[in-house]
């Protein structure tokens, strides 16, 4: 059996089904190109049959990214298999992975097809992926649940057809680590060609135990390929997080004896993008990606890694990429120095006008904060107002006057298209004010369904404030993501960030309906 451990980050796809998490093109590209930069060895870049923003963005993923293979997820049916094809044509590396529920729950009550239609149904979906690309990958959704007899037969005839990846799903985050590490052992064992297939798991978080659960499938059971997203994104609890599986690997070497090809000093600029373009805020005590992942607070702790490191880390911060937060780039520094920078980070512009914005930005930035890290760079350029061109709404100019004891005002002046607009109000907070000043003269109706406000960068009040604002109107839900060392100016431009993704017409996809 491969001694290698195939990391299949889905964040693109299972991790954007999360509510909220739902990205553009431009976005999920910049984020497959860091996936890459990461070397993971399979990104599921969506699910192309499902709108035609998604299969945008999987076509745009696969023409872009060289090293990793680029996947589509497909219902078993010719349509979506076919879509998915027609989307990674351009692909350097194709996997087509296609997936119908196997267990009587979801078989009877959603798909409303008796066992024996779903394994005829399972035998066409692969035979048709099979002939379209060499690199087939076939899902057992709610896997874990179903009938092993059952599940056995639809695998034994997916691997016939020529399935080279079989995963078996925890859908629902129900398995316990012995019992699906048993799982997938006893179904490697009495599928007759189970040598022929890699075997996969994919593990949801719902009970706390997606990373254990993979764990165990890939320890007692021998799959091969782990299934896993940035900062554990997803539906409802999430699904494994990449980052604990590829430093539970690297580090437990001795136990697991498995390579792993995930470059870690990316991991830490990963979680920051995906971070950034979702809204979703890591907590500060996760594992390996939080901010307090190696920060030692006890007295003992301190002294302890003083003496010797390794009395208290298991891990060196800087493998994973936390060094990577250095000073780069300072009010000296020219365009050149600034778009290599941006070379560096992952970061691609279309045109020399968004470069210019964006370096107009950034020495706005360096003028007011005497540090710049590349967390900074990032933020400036998660902040929509960097492409000018498409920007309806834009912050031109905002006061606001707040006193103990007094009700704050705050005066927005924006622009419209074309239009220079000024508005008033007073809120609760220097905050509220604004963004009501904002909604006065907009009236977009739109529904705050989150803000947060992170420091980026930390340990001074100096750093950034980041803010996130999401929006709900018309059954779309967007995000909003503005930085500046002001929160309230922050707070404004996510605010108008959000209200232009609403304003656009670039579709953002929860990929499976
Ligand atoms: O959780 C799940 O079952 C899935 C499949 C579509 C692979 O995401
Ligand atoms: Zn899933």
């Amino acid at each position: 059996m491969s001694d290698k451990l195939i990391i299949f980050d889905t964040t693109l796809r299972d991790g954007e089904q999360s509510p909220g998490a739902s990205m553009t093109r431009d976005e999920k590209l910049r984020i497959a190109r860091q996936l890459e930069r990461l070397r993971v060895d399979v990104i599921e870049a969506g699910f192309a049959a499902s709108s035609n923003g998604d299969f945008a963005a999987v076509k745009a993923i696969a023409d872009a990214v060289r090293e990793s293979t680029v996947c589509s997820l497909a219902r078993a049916n010719d349509r979506d298999i076919s879509r998915a094809a027609e989307a990674l044509s351009g692909a350097a590396r194709a996997r087509i992975h296609t997936f119908i529920a196997t267990s009587a729950l979801h078989m009877e009550k959603k798909l409303r097809m008796t066992p024996e239609q779903v394994l005829e149904q399972s035998r066409q979906a692969v035979r048709f992926a099979r002939n379209l690309c060499a690199d087939v990958e076939f899902s057992a959704e709610d896997g874990y649940r179903s009938d092993p007899d059952f599940l056995c037969r639809v695998v034994e005839v997916a691997i016939a057809e020529g399935a080279t990846t079989i995963n078996i799903p925890d859908t629902v985050g129900y398995a316990i680590p012995e019992l699906y590490g048993a799982f997938i052992r006893l179904l490697r064992e009495r599928v007759p060609n189970s040598d022929k297939a890699i075997w996969s798991v994919h593990c949801h978080n719902d009970l706390g135990m997606a990373v254990a659960n993979s764990l165990a499938g890939v320890k007692m059971g021998g799959a091969r390929q782990v299934e896993c997203t940035i900062n554990g994104l997803g539906e409802r609890a999430g699904n494994c997080s990449l980052e604990e599986i590829v430093m539970a690997v690297k580090t437990r070497r001795d136990y697991f004896g498995l390579d792993v090809g995930v470059d870690p000093s990316q991991i830490v600029p990963a979680s920051r993008m995906v971070s950034q373009t979702t809204g979703f805020v890591v907590q500060p005590n996760k594992a390996v990606v939080g901010a307090n992942a190696f920060a030692h607070a006890s007295g003992i702790h301190q002294d302890g890694v003083l003496k010797a490191r390794d009395t208290y880390e298991i891990m060196r911060a800087e493998d994973v990429g936390w060094a990577a937060n250095k000073i780069v780039l300072g009010k000296l520094s020219g365009r050149n120095a600034f778009k290599q920078r941006l070379q560096e980070l992952g970061i691609t512009m279309e045109s020399e006008a968004e470069i210019n914005a964006a370096f107009a930005r950034f020495k706005d930035l360096a003028d007011r904060k005497s540090e710049v890290f590349d967390e900074d760079i990032l933020a400036l350029v998660s902040d929509e107002s960097v492409t000018a061109e498409r920007e309806h709404y834009r912050l031109l100019a905002l006061s606001q006057r707040s006193e103990m004891g007094e009700r704050p005002h705050a005066a927005v002046t924006f622009a419209i298209g074309e239009a220079e607009v000024q508005a008033e109000a007073d809120g609760n907070g220097p905050v509220d004010a604004s963004l009501k000043a904002i909604e006065s003269r907009v009236q977009s109706g739109a529904e705050l369904m989150l803000y947060s406000v992170n420091a980026i960068t930390s340990g001074s009040t100096e750093s950034q404030g980041e803010v996130t604002v999401r929006l709900q109107h018309g059954g779309r839900v967007v995000n909003g993501v503005g930085a500046d060392p002001d929160i309230v100016v922050a707070s404004a431009k996510a605010y108008l960030a959000a209200l232009n993704k609403l304003h656009s017409n670039v579709e953002r996809v929860a990929a499976q309906g």
